[in-house]
């Protein structure tokens, strides 16, 4: 039994509550500890609680002395597009130029140009590139993701994207939860229909045999599949066990938070044009919100998600990064916190329990992380500043010390 105690946290946040998503005023509750301790025993939080009550049970364990900076659970990152090969810098500079995300995409950018990339590289490249990428996000203090496929658009290609990612999960420390969006774009090879039924007949049913997603995803969108189109995709991936996110109402109202609440969805994500009549529907089931500041800053809107209309309803939000190389290149939760409290007007409590217990509970994984509570992972990150709120504030500058997964050190000092 290997026993480590962290003490003398300025404010150890352990987000303590409810054992369920987070909604309204329980969003800015934090339950912060000041010089606050845990009791770690083989990876699982033992004792929570001030650091003198901390220290009178350490007597055999390892010390790591936080030396009054704080600490929180690890971020989880509940959208990401981590696999895919190379880059779109060409997109960004025309971008800048004034192009827009879909013009730039019609002119032969966009996600037909990674997935040119993607299809032309072996698993071991897209393996290599994706590693490095994992290290950004234990640096900045996310310990587990969520990934999406989708930059592959063939059954091969796909199912190579999904394999990078389980070996990814045995092979480095972070944790990912897989999600299959072969419904990304339609293949230049061949049209919608005839995509939708290989997707259908053939990809949904291989994944789900394989175990290769727990979740299924589609890009609802003018010009990518529509209301009908993803209700037939993600009605079959129900069926087979899979648990639905959607893409929805990123560039256009189409639709797509209303489908989200038929189907069910765990998640709607994006949600950049959806209305009050969308986020109704949502509340009518409980959809949780899953919002990406980040692709709105990067690609140089001022068209924000309506998170406070969201909270007010009383939906359980989560915030992500999106971390994909078009519409948004960041692997850094505390850039989206900063984004989200400046642009959103999100307090920064709100922020945090987006970003931590209610994209775990989104993950369906609240019971396990999110959170620095008895029996759950010691996942935590300790940063070098004395008030949470500085996470948020100082932008700009990675303010990591050190990362922790399972109760080791994976990250920094
Ligand atoms: O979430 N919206 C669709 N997918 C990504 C963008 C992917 C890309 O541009 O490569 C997103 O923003
Ligand atoms: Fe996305």
């Amino acid at each position: 039994m290997k026993s480590l105690a962290v003490l003398h946290a300025s404010q150890l946040v352990t987000l303590a509550g409810p054992q369920q998503p987070r909604v309204g005023s329980d969003m800015s509750d934090l339950a912060i500890i000041r010089d606050g301790g845990m009791l770690i025993t083989d990876g699982k939080i033992d004792i929570v609680g001030s650091s003198d009550r901390i220290e009178r049970n350490a007597s055999s364990a390892e010390i790591i002395d936080a030396g009054g900076r704080v600490v929180l659970p690890g971020f989880v990152d509940a959208h990401t597009h981590l696999v895919f090969a190379g880059n779109r810098l060409d997109d960004f500079e025309r971008r800048a130029r004034g192009e827009t995300y879909e013009q730039i995409a019609k002119a032969g950018g966009g996600i037909w140009s990674t997935v040119e990339k993607t299809r032309a590289a072996s698993g071991d490249e897209l393996f290599a590139q994706a590693q490095k990428r994992t290290e950004w996000f234990l640096r900045c203090g996310t310990t587990t993701v969520e990934a999406k496929s989708g930059y592959g658009l063939t059954v091969e290609d796909e199912l190579k994207i999904l394999r990078v990612m389980s070996r990814l999960n045995e092979e480095t420390p972070l944790e990912i939860v897989p999600t299959f969006l072969g419904a990304h774009a339609v293949p230049r090879e061949m049209d919608a229909d005839e995509y939708i039924e290989l997707v259908i007949d053939e990809m949904l049913p291989r994944i789900a045999t394989e175990k290769l997603a727990e979740f299924c995803d589609v890009f609802c969108e003018r010009g990518y599949f529509d209301v009908k189109q993803s209700r037939r995709i993600l009605t079959a991936a129900r069926e087979l066990g899979l648990r639905l996110r959607i893409h929805a109402d990123q560039l256009t109202n189409s639709g797509g938070a209303k489908l989200a609440a038929e189907l069910e969805a765990t998640t709607a994500d994006h949600l950049e044009k959806t209305d009050e009549q969308g986020i109704a529907a949502m509340k009518s089931v409980d959809v949780q919100p899953v919002l990406l500041p980040g692709s709105v800053y990067a690609l140089g809107s001022t068209d924000y998600p309506r998170a406070r209309e969201m909270i007010e309803t009383g939906l359980a939000v989560v915030l992500a990064t999106d971390f994909n190389p078009g519409s948004s290149p960041t692997p850094s939760m505390p850039m989206i916190l900063s984004v989200a409290c400046t642009q959103m007007k999100m307090s920064p409590e709100e922020a945090t329990t987006a970003a931590t217990i209610n994209a775990a509970y989104s993950l369906s994984r609240g019971s396990n992380i999110g959170s620095l509570e008895r029996g759950k992972l010691a996942n935590f990150s300790i940063f070098d500043c004395q008030d949470y709120r500085e996470i948020a504030y100082w932008f700009g500058i990675p303010r990591t010390h050190s990362v922790y997964l399972r109760g080791k050190r994976v990250a920094g000092a």
